[in-house]
């Protein structure tokens, strides 16, 4: 009873009537390899419209070449069967060539919150991000689109270029969801081996004891520094791990917080355990 769409055509045909009845509706973004994270997204969408509609595609454009867009996880079928458990209104599944059709050439660029963080380490990702999203939100044009703090920065880019480009949807966040341990829930988890699944904790572990010293007012570069050799020692490659403005990510360049400055910076990390690249982040 889950209405699936593959094409533009036919997902226009159903939000159109949606909207031609004066129905809301509200959009999940997602690659697939469902999880509780991406259901608690799809029950704030459930929330507050009249409809869900939730996309599933494994966007090439923004894996680079080395990455891991062919072993990405797949399981469309299992994905329907958890979305059978809410109220989805339609679920938009394209291919690539749906997405992008020969001779396909125009992008999204972006600066200010795209700058730094993951763009240090993976240059293009979040130009396809942008593309995609951007694509997806002009195909449905759905009133409200949700996406989770767990990946921050890519948050804050996607309200920007909604807000630059005049989308007309709200950009939501939802909160992140996490294993009982503590570890952000990852379509990327699937790929931890046992014995690294028990070591991925120390990076929630090390980053939350470096909050507190940071809002205990130490020496933020001594601090992070700290968590850097922390990370290292229980195993990590880590890439990153910096405090940044929540709001539009600016990286923070005092020498300590002040009581008057908590709650309003995030600690971003992100960490190869392994061959599994693992990112998190948290208030400050
Ligand atoms: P994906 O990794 O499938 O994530 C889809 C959405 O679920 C994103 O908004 C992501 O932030 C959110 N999410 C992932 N893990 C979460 C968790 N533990 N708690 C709460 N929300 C979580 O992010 C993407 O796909 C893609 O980049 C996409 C935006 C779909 C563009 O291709």
């Amino acid at each position: 009873n889950l209405t699936i769409v593959r094409t533009i055509e036919d997902l226009r045909s159903i939000t159109n009537a949606w909207r031609r009845n004066g129905q809301t509706y509200a959009m999940v973004p997602t690659m697939g390899a469902l999880h509780a994270g991406h259901l608690s997204l799809v029950e704030l969408a459930q929330d507050q419209a009249d409809h869900v509609l939730v996309s599933i595609f494994v966007n090439p454009t923004q894996f680079a070449p080395h990455e891991d867009f062919s072993s990405y996880p797949r399981t469309e079928n299992d994905d329907c069967i958890k979305l059978s458990g809410y109220r989805i209104g339609a679920v938009f599944c394209p291919n690539a060539k749906e997405m992008y059709p020969e001779g396909f050439c125009t992008h999204v660029g972006l600066s200010g919150p795209a700058q730094g963080l993951e763009s240090d380490f993976r240059p293009h990702f979040f130009q396809g991000v942008a593309t995609v999203v951007t694509k997806l939100l002009l195909a449905a044009q759905p009133d409200i689109a949700i996406f989770g703090e767990k990946d921050f920065q890519q948050l804050r880019v996607i309200q920007r270029f909604a807000k630059d480009l005049n989308l007309p949807t709200e950009i939501q966040g939802g909160p992140t969801m996490r294993e009982s341990d503590g570890l952000a829930m990852s379509s990327r988890n699937a790929y931890l081996s046992n014995e690294e699944r028990t070591k991925s904790v120390q990076l929630i572990t090390i980053m939350r004891q470096t909050a507190q010293r940071l809002q205990h007012g130490e020496l933020c570069k001594a601090v992070l520094q700290d968590g850097l050799d922390a990370l290292k020692a229980a195993g990590f490659k880590p890439d990153y791990l910096a405090l940044h403005e929540s709001q539009d990510l600016k990286p923070f360049t005092g020498s300590n917080l002040t009581q008057e400055q908590l709650g309003d910076y995030r600690l971003l990390a992100a960490a190869c355990l392994g061959k599994t690249r693992l990112i998190d982040n948290i208030e400050v």
